[in-house]
């Protein structure tokens, strides 16, 4: 038996009001305030995009060529997320904002440049799990209301917690503390594997550290 017990209402609403294009009568949700909420993500987006990109320029030096192809690969995929958002934000039938004065006060995340390699990584590890707990929060809000923004946020989601856990890996083997000396490099997945692993000094350390730092690249 059929669970559609309307059809020609349904029917008849769907020829009226056509100019609406996805947004039908039943979407669950108050069309502007998912509207609103989905324009901060976007304004977080942005800022995020500038954030890696100018990282990606300000990371010079030999030793931070792998970290600054990272930092690229990351503000592409933020530009991603961006355009996914703001297209959804139109089929809602609302307006993608993206004035600067709009991204600068709604953004959840905020433009930090850092003063060191590891502080552009610190700078943004927080804003990853920043965008975590937001996005979740968001996931939380459309639920089964709007499952298509739903299961495109969660795509997000999915993709900033490998962003927070590439670039945890690579701030733990950079610096035990500021990240600007030669000091003991670190990884805190592999330290506690085997008694030989805890010192970096070990060949077996040494190997890691090299394969670490060529899969950054
Ligand atoms: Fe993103
Ligand atoms: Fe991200």
């Amino acid at each position: 038996m059929s669970i559609i017990k309307n059809i020609s209402e349904i029917r008849e609403r769907a020829r009226k009001k056509i100019e609406d294009g996805a947004m039908t009568n039943n979407y669950g949700l108050d069309k502007d305030q998912a509207v609103t909420v989905l324009n901060e993500a976007l304004a977080t987006e942005l800022v995020c995009v500038l954030r890696y990109r100018f990282h990606y320029f300000a990371a010079s030096g030999i030793n931070s060529a792998g970290i600054a192809q990272e930092f690229l690969e990351h503000a592409n995929e933020e530009q991603m997320h961006a355009d996914q958002i703001a297209e959804r934000i139109k089929q809602l039938g609302g307006k993608p904002e993206m004035s600067p004065a709009f991204i600068a006060k709604h953004s959840h995340s905020e433009y930090v440049e850092g003063t060191s390699l590891a502080d552009m990584m610190r700078e943004d590890l927080i804003a990853e799990r920043i965008a975590i707990e937001t996005y979740r929060e968001m996931i939380r809000y459309f639920g089964d209301k709007d499952p298509t923004t739903r299961r495109m946020l969660e795509e997000i989601l999915a993709k900033e917690e490998e962003h927070a856990d590439e670039l945890a890996d690579l701030l733990f083997a950079v610096t035990p503390s500021s990240g600007e000396e030669d000091g003991k490099l670190y990884f805190k997945d592999e330290a506690q594997a085997t008694a030989e692993n805890q010192s970096p000094d070990s060949d077996k350390t040494k190997a890691t550290l090299q394969g670490k730092s060529n899969s950054a690249k």
